[in-house]
């Protein structure tokens, strides 16, 4: 889908996207081969016929299967670079993009290993057309609360990295209540908190991440509508919900784009932006996503602002860069 022009030449923020979810499969192959790590696929064509999920689970899979291909500091640079890359494409000026090191731990590969490639890509890009990003450590619900508290002290050495803590994965069978301490850290630590909730989780786990968690913004939340009351609680704390369209109709949330709520949850006064999520694995950037709601619910150039201004209004940018971007 091209985006129309005067939606792709506005400035925007993107505040939901995993950054091993914006590797290639073009990238991913050649890595595999330079790193000598097999893969069940020989052609981006094959990649592509692969990428058909039935829920959550079924894209995870093939989703870490995909970072086992990233070892070095100079693979983690062009993860990051890629993206990046996307963004100046994208007129995503900023962006907040969340950082899964329990992807990489297992095999060995350290902080000072990806967060130097990081860190490197983030400043060429910054030095080379003025893009703004921050770095969320995310880590992953289905593993122990015990493991993610080690990966938050881990990150002690890195946290001037990280402006907030969230939370992805697995959502079905993990729960708000299994992280209650590893977000008491999180905010002990100074974080910004933010988890997914309510993506194929019932509004209890929104709740849940409210109350126990005690984030301020939420990854989808789509399933909020379920529940009126809870609708209401996130009106009156204009809590923002990070949705990503097209994600949504590939992990089979909604089974087609006119069957999204994006359009009630505006209506209903919440705080809505629009995001990519994993992007390489559901065939569209932040442009993308923007033109298929659009064009589905035949925004309104406001509408398309409202969700713009959203988000950076719900970005966790200081108060003087937020205003220099609104
Ligand atoms: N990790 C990457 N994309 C995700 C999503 N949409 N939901 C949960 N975990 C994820
Ligand atoms: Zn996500």
């Amino acid at each position: 889908i091209a985006a129309p022009d005067w939606i792709s030449s506005l400035p925007k923020a993107e505040l939901h996207i995993h950054l091993d979810g914006s590797l290639e499969a073009g990238r991913m192959l050649q890595l595999a081969q330079k790193n000598g790590v097999e893969l069940p696929y020989k052609s981006v064509e094959e990649v592509a016929q692969a990428y058909n999920f039935t829920d959550l689970q079924s894209f995870l899979d093939l989703y870490y299967m995909g970072a086992s291909v990233l070892c070095d500091e100079e693979d983690f640079y062009h993860l990051m670079m890629d993206y990046l890359l996307q963004c100046k494409a994208n007129n995503i000026v900023h962006t907040e993009i969340m950082i899964e090191p329990q992807t990489y731990l297992p095999r060995g590969i350290g902080f000072e290993v990806f967060m130097s490639g990081f860190r490197r890509a983030m400043r060429d890009a910054a030095d080379q057309w003025g893009q703004s990003v921050l770095l969320i450590l995310s880590l992953l619900k289905h593993t122990s609360e015990e493991e993610c508290i080690q990966v938050l002290e881990m990150a002690d050495a890195w946290r001037d990295d990280f402006v907030a803590l969230g939370m992805a994965s697995t959502e079905l069978g993990n729960p708000p209540e299994k992280f209650a301490r590893l977000f008491e850290l999180g905010k002990q630590r100074g974080y910004e908190l933010t988890t997914h909730a309510g993506e194929e989780g019932p509004p209890a786990f929104i709740w849940g991440s409210l109350q126990v968690m005690n984030v301020t913004r939420i990854d989808h939340g789509v399933r909020c509508l379920e529940d009126p009351t809870l609708v209401d609680y996130l009106r009156e704390h204009q809590i923002a919900l990070t949705v990503c369209p097209l994600s949504n109709i590939r992990l089979r949330v909604f089974n087609a784009m006119a069957d999204h709520n994006i359009v009630e949850l505006m209506q209903q006064g919440l705080k809505v932006t629009i995001n990519s999520d994993d992007p390489a694995y559901f065939g569209g950037y932040l442009n993308d996503n923007f033109c298929a709601v659009a064009e589905q619910f035949n925004l309104s150039q406001a509408d398309v602002l409202t969700l713009i201004k959203n988000g950076f209004e719900a970005s966790y940018l200081r108060n003087e860069r937020k205003a220099y971007f609104l």
